[in-house]
């Protein structure tokens, strides 16, 4: 195991903390009878190199935001890439409808293998949202179906899909 011992480490990217909760609940599962460890924003600061080579296994969860994994994401990936020996990848999405495209073209552009991927669905809150954004996320609601109140607040996440990921995280820590 290369040095490398402990818990997988769990971080995320956030703009309206879904995919804070999300990893927030990963990490109780994977703690479970443990030591009740918290996830790590990726903001302000990415983590240093040394601290992601030295983790058995790094567990990302990233929002979307208008057709893209957010920023700090992205440069946590490519920082995690250019690692000499980078350790096992779980890596989540989360975006409205759980779905899977914006994930494949994350692994494409950074040329990843991660052990573990799957999407989940998000929030809609539009009241969280400035005017810009509401506006524009209605006008796509207008045209795929969805909630246009501005009141709406509808918290789509599966939370079983997601204690199967952290089941999935868990077999895969055992087995390194
Ligand atoms: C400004 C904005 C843009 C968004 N763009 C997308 C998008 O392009 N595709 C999508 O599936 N979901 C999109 N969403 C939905 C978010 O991914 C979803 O609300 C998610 O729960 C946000 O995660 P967070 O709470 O961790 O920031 C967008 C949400 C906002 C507020």
């Amino acid at each position: 195991m290369s040095g490398r011992s402990g818990m997988a480490v769990v971080y995320y990217a956030t703009r309206d903390g879904q995919a804070q909760r999300i990893a927030e609940h990963i990490c109780r599962k994977l703690d479970e009878g443990g030591t009740p460890t918290a996830p790590r924003n990726l903001l302000p600061d990415l983590p240093a190199p040394g601290e992601l080579a030295a983790a058995p296994l790094i567990v990302l969860v990233a929002a979307v935001r208008y057709g893209k994994h957010l920023p700090e994401a992205d440069r946590f990936l490519a920082a995690y890439r250019a690692l000499p020996a980078p350790p096992p990848l779980a890596l989540a999405s989360v975006n409205l409808t759980a779905g899977n495209a914006y994930l494949r073209k994350t692994i494409a552009r950074h040329q990843l293998t991660p052990a573990l991927a799957a999407a989940f669905a998000g929030r809609l809150d539009y009241r969280r949202y400035g005017w810009r954004d509401r506006q524009i996320i209605r006008f796509i609601m207008l045209l795929t179906g969805g909630p246009t109140d501005p009141d709406t607040c509808i918290e789509y996440t599966s939370w079983d899909a997601v204690e199967d990921f952290a089941a999935q995280i868990a077999a895969l820590q055992r087995s390194e």
